[in-house]
């Protein structure tokens, strides 16, 4: 690929369903020049109960198809998948793959006064310790409360696929109930570990005190990626608004779209279907 056809290449993004839309969004205000495709695994969703091999199965097929469209940089948009698939997707493809975890590790490791971090994710990411060895990595002196909050991705979806928006306080609750063990540990930092979390950030913020810090995986994420391309001297040429394409595996047309709406903060009306089933 010539370097010119390269810079103008999209940025392939990938998750486990639509909570993954907080990273592209991020993305395409940071880099609103950016032609970006972004596949949704909805017909799979979710990764977080799932065993890590299988998760790996479906990252590397999603990894796969994005490079053969031609991406110059491909974004894991999923904690699970990024714990489960990182190493595996970058070995298999040959151009940079980002995960989620490394920038949100980042980020908190920077934020945290206290040096006693909260982190919130799936079950699979929890189970996986990717945040504890990435923070550790980078500051051992650190303490990290690790908490898997399933029914938070399950708050997000329900309300997402039913457009059942629960009474202020009962959802304040769930989230409250969910997050319980968290509280008054004295953290100061919580990173956001699931892509679906940015979609609560009021209502988490809400059960902690003013000070504590939440760190959006999905924004930290998007720095990187703008440092990325400009290292590699990759920034799209054109001008204009970058070509935004979405695609996912949940088969409901009117409902892939009405989601993706939602998040993007935009109509969006030509979500695609693909499925990866029969591979
Ligand atoms: N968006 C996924 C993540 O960041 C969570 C949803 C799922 O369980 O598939 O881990």
């Amino acid at each position: 690929m010539s370097s010119i056809t390269r810079k103008n290449a999209p940025i392939g993004v990938f998750d486990s369903g639509f909570g993954g839309l907080t990273v592209a969004k991020a993305l395409r205000e940071m880099l609103p020049h950016e032609d970006i495709v972004f596949f949704g695994d909805s017909g799979r969703c979710p990764y977080g109960p799932r065993e890590p091999e299988e998760v790996e199965k479906f990252s590397l097929q999603i990894c796969n198809w994005l490079a053969g469209l031609g991406c110059k940089l491909i974004v894991i948009a999923c904690n699970t998948a990024t714990a489960a698939a990182l190493a595996t997707c970058q070995m298999a493809v040959d151009v940079p793959v980002m995960g989620v975890i490394q920038p949100g590790a980042r980020a908190a490791v920077e934020a945290t006064r206290s040096r006693k971090v909260g982190v919130i994710g799936t079950v699979g990411t929890i189970t996986s310790g990717a945040y504890l060895k990435a923070i550790r990595n980078l500051d051992c002196g650190i303490q990290v409360v690790s908490l898997p909050t399933p029914n938070l991705v399950q708050l997000v979806e329900d309300e997402l696929i039913q457009e059942y928006i629960e009474a202020l306080d009962v959802r304040q609750a769930r989230v409250m109930d969910e997050l319980a063990p968290l509280l008054g540990g004295n953290i100061d930092t919580l990173v956001l570990g699931c892509t679906h979390y940015p979609l609560l950030y009021n209502e988490i913020k809400a059960c902690f005190t003013e000070d504590v810090r939440l760190v959006n995986s999905s924004e930290e994420t998007a720095h990187d990626v703008f440092e990325t391309l400009d290292r590699r001297d990759e920034f799209s040429e054109s001008r204009e608004p970058g070509h935004l394409r979405f695609v996912t595996s949940g088969v409901d047309t009117e409902l892939r779209n009405r989601i993706a709406s939602r998040i993007m903060g935009f109509e969006i009306t030509d979500v695609e279907f693909k499925s990866f089933d029969e591979e």
